[in-house]
């Protein structure tokens, strides 16, 4: 078997309203999630024994394999599917895993998730495991809340904890600018900072079509993180006024932050964005991107 790669793609919350907790202190969201046609790059070879590399402009910011094995996501997604094949008497040979890490750490947009959900799938693929040989959406909300969305892929609302997952069909392709200040966020600070765990669920009119109306709709909605996260990151406010500033026509924080995303008309206008914003702030991440529409796979 040769190399096998998968990307992982950004996650991108449109919309995420906290709509209660749990007795386990873990929030209850509904949120409407999309994924982006670029993201990491993973891949995954036949190996003499385990090892894992990383590349990318943000690869100094990956907790390396030794690190109490715990914080690397990638590799702690290969060594929990190992166990679990182990048990139904399954092979899973040693593995190399390079991880391009392209998206920036602890930003809200899933990377970590992601990467855990693409080394799911490669490493699936890779040792040949037969498809219902193993439940993945229950192994990877072992791994995070996030990760079950990252494994779907598609446009989807997540309920429950982000675990329970209903496809979303008809949810156009948005070009965006996504943006972020290079501040780290820690997801159970924000969350501890919000001050209404109790919010209104989302809802959404039933016949949506056009583009314009989808982001009226989603303009309606909330991502109830935003405020939590913009009294401990002041700068997550600069840079939606940032997106703003530059004819953005919806602009919101995804996940817990830091990032935000802005939406353009087009790709063409998300790509002189970017370079405008490159050029008022080049020491923070801008990216110019595409969300997908439905099924389709991001480039590996
Ligand atoms: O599951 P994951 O490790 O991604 O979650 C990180 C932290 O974020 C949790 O320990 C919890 O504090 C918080 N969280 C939450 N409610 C969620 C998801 C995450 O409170 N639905």
């Amino acid at each position: 078997m040769s190399m096998i790669s998968e990307c992982a793609p950004a996650k991108i919350n449109l919309a995420l309203h906290v709509t209660g907790r749990r007795a386990d202190g873990y929030h209850l969201l509904e949120s409407l999630v999309t994924f982006t046609d670029t993201g990491d790059q993973l891949s995954f070879s036949p190996a003499s024994t385990d090892g894992f590399s990383v590349s990318g402009r943000f690869a100094g910011n990956v907790p390396r394999e030794g690190n109490a094995g715990g914080d690397n996501l990638v590799v702690k997604a290969r060594d929990m599917l190992r166990s679990v094949l182990a048990g139904a008497g399954l092979a899973a040979p040693p593995v190399h895993i390079h991880l391009e890490k392209n998206l920036p750490v602890a930003s809200g947009i899933g990377g970590g998730s992601a990467d855990a959900a693409a080394t799911l799938r490669g490493v699936m693929r890779l040792w040949e495991i037969p498809a219902g040989a193993v439940d993945l959406p229950t192994l990877a909300l072992r791994l995070g809340a996030d990760v079950p969305m990252c494994l779907a892929g598609t446009p989807l609302i997540a309920r429950g904890i982000g675990e329970a997952i209903e496809p979303l069909r008809g949810l156009p392709s948005f070009a965006m600018v996504l943006a972020n200040p290079l501040q780290p966020v820690s997801t159970p600070d924000v969350f501890q900072a919000l001050e209404s765990k109790a919010n209104a669920p989302l809802s959404l009119p039933g016949e949506l079509i056009e583009a314009a109306a989808w982001i009226a709709a989603i303009g309606n909605l909330r991502n109830d993180l935003e405020a939590p996260a913009s009294r401990l990151v002041a700068e997550i406010a600069v840079i939606s006024g940032l997106l703003a500033g530059q004819g953005a026509t919806l602009v919101r924080m995804s996940g817990s932050g830091a990032t935000c995303f802005g939406i353009f008309s087009d790709s063409a206008q998300a790509k002189a964005a970017e370079a405008a914003l490159l050029s008022i702030r080049p020491d923070w991440y801008f990216q110019a991107t595409t969300t997908i529409s439905g099924a389709q796979a991001c480039r590996a």
